[in-house]
């Protein structure tokens, strides 16, 4: 199928009470892995690229790999920046076939994050793709976002209101106690908090951090409108334990692809659960 807009997989996960899986790409292997799985589960996927993916492998690459990957499939697919923090590389992504944009203006006060925002939103929106804003920041460390867990605020839901109105973003990313990277401990997310954002905002929520959340809290959350939920540490994980362990077995391996291959089965696996565990597996349509 040929990529489809945001939005349109997340109204509908919104609506129907499941969430879509947002899942983080670099390379080949990890794109198969996640339309693999997507295609098994007969499940909507949304695949992402954050900026320094870009950087790594190229806007042009992405979206062509992307596109050839979708069309193979017959489950809808959309192609998503995540963080991006730069209008530059949101028109960028505009120009080569992103469906789906987010703007990361969370490090900004909120006049300045609703202005951005703003922009991203209106030059998204004119060529039909859909937008992802960012209020109250998540603790840890993504590409070029880092954020000391004690700098680290949740998302209030005042603001939340406001900044949805103002922005018009189709989906909000909130800060209700997920970090990205590993969890130290074990996360306990914020529900009373995210409940009266829902209930101001009434568009779908962005659950950043999603790896390691255990899953009652994944179900809690899915309960009270969290409609994309955004994973990389696991499949980074599965991927890279995977070819550590082949290349341990056979140190004078010559053929990446007994690397390769093995890792990106063992990413399969990982999605696939994600999926059943979202609700998203059999709403393919
Ligand atoms: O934007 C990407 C995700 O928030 C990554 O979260 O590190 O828990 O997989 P994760
Ligand atoms: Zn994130």
């Amino acid at each position: 199928m040929a990529l489809v807009p945001g939005i349109e997989l997340l109204r509908r996960a919104y609506e129907e009470g499941y969430a879509v899986g947002s899942f983080n790409i670099n390379n080949m292997e990890i794109l198969q892995a996640i339309l693999q799985a997507a295609e098994e589960e007969k499940s909507p996927v949304m695949i992402q690229t954050s900026q320094g993916a870009i950087k790594y492998a190229g806007a042009a690459y992405l979206a062509a790999m992307v596109k050839a990957g979708a069309e193979q499939v017959s489950v809808p697919v959309a192609l998503h920046l995540d963080h991006g923090d730069d209008w530059k590389v949101a028109l960028q992504c505009l120009r080569y076939g992103w469906t789906s944009l987010m703007y990361d203006g969370s490090h900004l006060p909120l006049e300045e994050n609703i202005r951005e925002t703003r922009r991203v939103v209106e030059m998204a929106h004119a060529v039909g793709v859909s937008v992802e804003g960012e209020l109250g920041r998540i603790s840890g460390v993504e590409e070029q976002v880092a954020v000391s867990e004690r700098e680290a605020f949740f998302t209030d839901p005042e603001e939340a209101e406001i900044f949805v109105r103002e922005t018009g973003v189709d989906y909000l990313a909130v800060s209700i106690g997920t970090a990205h990277g590993l969890y130290k401990g074990k996360p306990d997310l914020d529900f009373p908090r995210l409940e009266e954002i829902q209930r101001r905002v009434k568009i779908p929520i962005v659950l950043h951090g999603g790896s390691g959340v255990p899953e009652d809290q994944i179900k809690k959350a899915i309960s009270l409108g969290v409609a994309k939920i955004n994973i990389d540490t696991e499949l980074r994980q599965a991927f890279l334990k995977t070819m550590r362990e082949k290349l341990e077995e056979n140190p004078n391996q010559l053929d990446p692809r007994k690397v390769l291959g093995p890792g990106r089965d063992a990413m399969v696996a990982v999605v696939k659960e994600k999926m059943r565990l979202f609700g998203s597996s059999g709403k393919a349509r």
